[in-house]
């Protein structure tokens, strides 16, 4: 039997249109945004305002998160934020997860969105597994980072907008939310493990200042929203007001 190796590489000609276009670089006719931030910065709630407004100016425009966007993606959410008892992940099984649950978000959900000239807004993406697996839980930032390089396959964002919060405020918006529920498997962690994240924020995005805008998080909803928006209506696929 034929043995593949690892160094073998594809044939061009096989290979999926939206992989050939990976290949070549090309980026795509749709806008991808990814919100990031420690937990309760107000991501989901600006995504929702983002969503209402930029569909209201007659945008196409797909809201999604991580870990999820997909059924398979939503199954693993639920193991990595809620597993049943009995189960400890390891800090590499984890990033797995994570990444597997990315690989199917971008081919199923994202892929498609933005070749059809989409606005994606997705809740966390690449830089959450950095600073949280990557820095929080010590893997090593330049390892996650490659990883998550690898498995993207240049389906990366186009814009980033890092929610900054401080930890014991975010944790207290989210506990006292009214939300609902109790603090998921990653919320429980210790403070210095928030605050770890957030300089892994601090470090990811010195980086790359023009992918990933600072907003800071401690303003009020209205003026999170107006700042985010600044930046947004400069890069959309069809020019509003
Ligand atoms: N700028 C803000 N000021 C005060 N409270 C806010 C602000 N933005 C969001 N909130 C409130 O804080 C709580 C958490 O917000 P949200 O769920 O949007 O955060 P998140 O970043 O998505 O959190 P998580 O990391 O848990 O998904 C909600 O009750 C929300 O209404
Ligand atoms: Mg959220």
């Amino acid at each position: 039997m034929r043995q593949l190796t690892a160094r073998q590489k594809p044939n061009r000609a096989l290979l999926p249109a939206t992989q050939k276009w990976r290949q070549n670089k090309r980026r795509w006719p749709g806008l991808f945004v990814s919100f990031e931030g420690g937990e309760g910065a107000g991501k989901s709630s600006l995504i929702a305002s983002l969503y209402d407004f930029l569909t209201g100016e007659g945008l196409e425009v797909i809201a999604t998160r991580e870990p999820g966007g997909t059924p398979l993606g939503e199954q693993i959410r639920e193991c990595l934020l809620n597993p049943n008892d009995g189960i400890t992940l390891t800090a590499r099984a984890e990033l797995c997860l994570f990444l597997a649950a990315r690989a199917q978000h971008i081919d199923e959900v994202i892929t498609p969105a933005l070749e059809a000239g989409k606005v994606v807004l997705c809740d966390r993406f690449n830089d959450s597994t950095i600073a949280y697996q990557g820095v929080g839980r010590g893997l090593g930032l330049d390892y996650v980072k490659q990883l998550c390089t690898l498995i993207c396959e240049g389906v990366t964002p186009d814009l980033t907008f890092y929610l900054d919060v401080a930890p014991e405020v975010g944790l207290h918006r989210v506990s006292k939310g009214g939300r609902g529920s109790a603090l998921d498997r990653i919320e429980s962690e210790t403070l210095a493990f928030h605050e770890r994240i957030r300089k892994g924020f601090y470090q990811i995005a010195a980086k790359e200042k023009e992918r990933v805008h600072i907003i800071d998080a401690h303003q009020n909803r209205e003026e999170v929203l107006e700042q985010v928006l600044e930046v947004v209506k400069q890069r959309l696929p069809k020019p509003i007001q």
